[in-house]
């Protein structure tokens, strides 16, 4: 199939897709997943959002309007009046475009296709990513997903939730063929430096001239894929430096890395008026293996902590770089380093990789938190290496549910003993039966400073967030 994608805005198609493809039956979606429209909806917030009329007459139908926080851009042939947070295209590529602007006015960089039939098979070949709800049933209807080639896609992320699993697919490039990507990447390293290494010796007979000439050819073909790489007609290639930006301003280790991250168990991070917890959940590879060796939280200074998620060993060498930085502080300054400061240092170590060759981005992201000046503060470091101050957040699988409790719940000035419910309710609503076993808890307090909370406590937390679940259901019911 043509791959006609261009400069601009990723593509995402999302959809739900039944086994034997079924979208849609008789104007509609012939299942109901409340935790399908909230995935639905947590996605594509804050984007622009490419439809087809029939879909959007559903939407309408069913919402009084437009998808809200979205610009909905709705395809139809003829022409439509529609209400504010609405606009038509009367083709895809007037689509395309309408929503490359306005993804670039909401300072987005994904443009979301949500259907129907014929919008999804029109954007097939120009979409990025895949974002599928995948049911696991075959089910009769109307209204097909395109059938696609599996092997131009490998699944970045999949979230297994019984009835259906969220799975998140990119089109395959260089990157994803690991092993021919760094004997090739080694290869032009190495016949770089020979190249040099030739030009001192050729006159010295150090090299016999055979080897020279074949040295002098990988060189050549070296420089020839350095060219195809700027080209820009063979944008997979931009897959390969962390230090290329692509023709589209993006550089696709960092995202790569961002997902690595986002297929980790959850750790989260919430302050608190007395404060800072974190929590992290673990995901044992086997039942033999000791739950207590998967540790994702961390003492950095008896005034700091850190909760890890995404590749272990990466987010092992952040936080020995961290204790280190705190330490400095304190023999430097002979104070504790502040949970801002410290968290600048570690994204300024893991931005230099985004920008030196030869290296690629840690696959880790941190919360950093602590008292500072008396008071909890919470950061976040990602990939990219961009620190943000956070009230409540979450990094790892499983974002989009867990933020939905936070976004809700959290209030300023929350107690601890209330800051660890919500903590362990927020996990829940992503993975519903958690154990004290594959659950840590940690807090840093004035008083206390950090603390790893043992397993006893962590069991009450699990217990007084059941007690507070029942109670909300025994609430539903009675209303
Ligand atoms: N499961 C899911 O994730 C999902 C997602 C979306 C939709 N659905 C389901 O799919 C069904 C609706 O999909 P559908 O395939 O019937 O309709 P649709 O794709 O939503 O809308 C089709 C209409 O879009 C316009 N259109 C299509 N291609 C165009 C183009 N290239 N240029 C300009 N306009 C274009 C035409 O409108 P005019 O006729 O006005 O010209 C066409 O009749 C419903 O059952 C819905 O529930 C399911």
């Amino acid at each position: 199939m043509a791959d006609d994608r261009r400069m601009g805005p990723k593509i995402a198609m999302v959809a739900a897709v039944a086994e034997n493809r079924t979208i849609g039956d008789d104007g509609e979606i012939p299942w109901h997943y409340p935790a399908d429209l909230a995935h639905f909806k947590q996605t594509t917030t804050g984007h622009p959002v490419i439809m087809g009329r029939r879909t959007y007459e559903g939407i309408a139908d069913q919402l009084g309007g437009p998808l809200p926080e979205r610009t909905n851009i709705v395809l139809s042939r003829s022409s439509m009046t529609l209400p504010a947070g609405a606009v038509h295209a009367s083709g895809v590529q007037q689509a395309v475009d309408m929503a490359a602007e306005d993804a670039a006015q909401r300072g987005v960089d994904v443009v979301y296709v949500a259907g129907g039939e014929s919008i999804y098979s029109d954007f097939l070949s120009r979409a990025d990513q895949l974002v599928l709800t995948e049911v696991h049933r075959g089910v009769g209807g109307d209204t097909k997903f395109p059938a696609f080639d599996e092997s131009n896609w490998a699944e970045t992320r999949r979230d297994d939730r019984g009835e259906f699993s969220f799975v998140t697919y990119h089109r395959r490039t260089d990157w994803y063929d690991q092993t021919g990507l760094t004997v090739s990447l080694a290869f032009d390293s190495a016949v770089e430096w020979l190249g040099v290494t030739v030009q001192q010796h050729r006159w010295t007979g150090f090299f016999r001239p055979g080897v020279i000439s074949q040295i002098d050819e990988s060189r050549r073909s070296s420089a020839t894929r350095e060219s195809q790489m700027m080209d820009g007609n063979n944008q997979q290639a931009y897959d390969r430096g962390t230090s290329l930006f692509s023709p589209d301003g993006r550089i696709y280790q960092v995202e790569y890395a961002r997902e690595a991250v986002s297929r980790g168990a959850p750790s989260l991070g919430i302050r608190t008026g007395d404060g800072v917890i974190f929590a992290a959940m673990s995901r044992a590879s086997s039942s033999l293996m000791e739950p207590e060796s998967i540790e994702k939280l961390h003492k950095l200074d008896d005034h700091l902590g850190t909760a890890s998620s995404g590749h272990v060993a990466d987010a092992r060498q952040l936080i020995d770089f961290a204790r280190e930085q705190s330490q400095v502080s304190r023999l430097r300054y002979g104070e504790p380093v502040g949970v801002e400061d410290l968290t600048k240092s570690v994204t300024d170590k893991i931005q230099e990789n985004t920008q030196l060759g030869g290296t690629r981005p840690f696959g880790a992201a941190l919360l950093i938190g602590g008292i500072e000046e008396g008071q909890p503060r919470l950061f976040g470091a990602d990939p990219s290496g961009t620190p943000n101050e956070w009230r409540a957040t979450v990094i790892g699988g499983g974002r989009e549910e867990i933020n939905a409790v936070l976004e809700d719940e959290w209030e300023e000035g929350l107690d601890l003993g209330t800051g660890l419910s919500l903590a362990v309710r927020a996990l829940q609503n992503h993975e519903e039966e958690i154990s004290a076993d594959s659950l840590s808890l940690s807090t840093v307090t004035v008083d206390d400073g950090y603390r790893d909370l043992p397993k006893n406590e962590v069991a009450d937390a699990v217990a007084e967030a059941d007690g507070h679940a029942g109670s909300d259901d025994e609430a539903d019911d009675a209303e």
